[in-house]
């Protein structure tokens, strides 16, 4: 493979930093100054999405290194291997093909031989099915009410999709029902999730690719009780819990008919979920018609991202720029930063994305990494982080490369409100101007401001954004930005030669935790345990009076 040699030892990786020497101070204003068509030069569009990168610390020059250094690095060639199947998640020896859940009927993507696209079908056409039930009113609830709220039971890759894309989608809902996500073991969750909610007319999707997830499994459990209590019969359950997963031994362990299951595949990825059965919630609140929009929209990213020219494709250019800050400039993070309040989880979807994708410091040869991989995400939606945290993206020490995303039009339910958006919109491009040309010290002195107050109100500027402008947030439109990001990531993961597709790290505080809960009651010595731990662990118990 060509990532046997290291990547700080390839000539291109060299080429970059000497290029990132040479060119470390220039200046936005600068490269501005000296091509007046950079805004519309450094600019693509793909689908419905429009990326103005022209905010960015680099040149022709740059950018034909970064791809070079993609070239040496065999990304497109990874590219090519996941989409037709191959086991490029090699530490769990699995097929990485969440694109397949995208492809239209009639594609061919084979694992081990074997056309998986028909049985993608068949499970969407189930879902469809039973979306039409319950929304129509024809799948009651085991008193033979109709169903008026869900809830979904999941953590993860199991949670987090269909909860932002809920949030994102919602004026396309069915605004008469309620739908609920239930994540944290704080018992607290799933209480103000049903605290207000009849049992009669509930139903609970426990999503859970594994389906042994202590969390998920332990939050359904008490929704089982819930209901049997609220309604005084084991049977229930039939009619108020389906599952998606892929371990049908353990949804049958569970209590939940196999029949109501919705399958999916191990060359699926937790993060790489939602638009899988994992997305059932988000098909009875949308209707199939409209998440079939939104396959088409991740489907439409994909084929750019597979067909499209290096210098062309959009995912490939994010990640370079991204490699760009992280690895050359040293940016610890990155800030997502969408303007419409309906992006509002937007950011929380993709730190598991990306951070449970490129956190890793050994190599696919399982050597040390000796280069920064996967940055900290962050962000919220603007424009409240402007009153909150800009402030340090503004005039900070830190170099905190960012993505502005806004939509060109507001959903139509928004009536007279939408009389907000170009302010909304306005505040968008203020920021990305501001943080790349800031106001120099000459320029605050000529507006009469005192001397000793210059210092303090001179913006430095010179802070790299991406702008994403897509025409409205429809649901293909939201396809089409996930999938921006999931290749995005892929590109990052390949160029640092590290395997993005399997999450190790979270193993270890999860054995930890099922050791620790035993001592936590009393039941269990603590003397084995480390001092820390052991002096928590009895206050603790201490505070519990046990
Ligand atoms: O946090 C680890 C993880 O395995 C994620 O990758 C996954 O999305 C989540 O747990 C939930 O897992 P499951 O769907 O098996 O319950």
């Amino acid at each position: 493979m060509s990532d046997s040699v290291r990547l700080d030892q390839t000539d291109q990786w060299q080429a970059l930093r000497r290029h990132y020497e040479e060119t470390r101070d220039q200046q936005l204003r600068e490269l501005f100054a000296a091509d007046p068509e950079r805004g519309s030069r450094y600019a693509l569009e793909a689908g419905d999405l429009y990326v103005d990168y022209s905010r960015n610390r680099v040149t022709d020059e740059t950018l034909r290194l970064l791809r070079e250094l993609a070239a040496a690095r065999g990304v497109t060639e990874l590219r090519d291997a996941m989409f037709a199947g191959e086991k490029i998640n090699f530490t769990e020896n699995r097929a990485v093909l969440h694109v397949a859940l995208r492809a239209p009927r009639t594609a061919t993507i084979e694992v081990d031989g074997e056309n998986v696209v028909p049985a993608v079908h068949e499970v969407l056409d189930r879902m469809a099915q039973f979306a039409d039930q319950v929304r129509s009113g024809e799948w009651t609830g085991f008193t033979g009410r109709p169903i008026r709220n869900v809830v979904n039971i999941g953590i993860g890759g199991s949670d987090l999709g269909p909860k932002m894309a809920y949030e994102a989608l919602r004026t396309y809902s069915d605004r008469s029902r309620v739908f609920r996500f239930v994540s944290n073991v704080d018992g607290a969750d799933l209480h103000e999730a049903l605290r207000d909610l009849d049992p009669a007319e509930t139903l609970f999707i426990v999503a859970s690719k594994t389906f042994t997830t202590v969390e998920t499994i332990t939050n359904a459990t008490s929704a089982r009780q819930w209901l049997v209590s609220g309604l005084g019969d084991e049977a229930a359950v039939a009619k108020h819990f389906v599952a998606v997963s892929t371990n049908a031994d353990q949804v049958a362990k569970f209590g939940i008919d196999t029949a109501n299951m919705f399958g999916f595949w191990d060359w699926v990825g937790g993060r790489y979920s939602f638009d899988s059965a994992i997305g059932l919630s988000l098909v009875v609140a949308l209707g199939p018609e409209r998440f079939r929009e939104m396959l088409d929209g991740f489907h439409q990213m994909d084929e750019h991202f597979r067909t499209a020219p290096p210098e062309r494709n959009l995912p490939m250019l994010l990640g370079l720029l991204g490699v760009w800050y992280d690895d050359f400039y040293g940016a610890q993070t990155y800030a997502v930063l969408p303007y419409s309040h309906y992006l509002s989880r937007f950011t929380d979807y993709l730190q598991q994305l990306d951070m449970e994708s490129n956190g890793k410091s050994v190599d696919r040869q399982g050597r040390p990494v000796e280069w920064e991989t996967g940055p900290i995400v962050w962000g919220t939606p603007g424009t409240n982080g402007q009153h909150a945290y800009y402030q340090l993206l503004h005039q900070g020490t830190k170099l905190v490369p960012a993505d502005l995303i806004g939509f060109a039009n507001p959903i139509a339910e928004l009536g007279d409100l939408a009389g907000q958006h170009d302010l909304l919109m306005a505040n968008l491009f203020a920021q990305g101007q501001a943080l790349a040309f800031g106001k120099t010290a000459e320029e605050v002195a000529a507006e009469g401001v005192p001397a000793e107050q210059v210092p303090h109100r001179t913006f430095r500027g010179n802070r790299p954004t991406n702008t994403i402008l897509a025409t409205e947030l429809t649901p293909s439109v939201l396809g089409q930005l996930i999938a921006l990001y999931e290749h995005k990531v892929f590109v990052q993961g390949a160029i640092w030669g590290i395997n993005s597709f399997d999450q190790w790290g979270v193993e270890l505080g999860k054995v930890l935790a099922k050791k620790l809960e035993p001592r936590l009651s009393g039941a269990e010595d603590t003397g084995d345990l480390d001092g820390s731990t052991a002096s928590l662990v009895r206050r603790y118990r201490e505070l519990r009076g046990r």
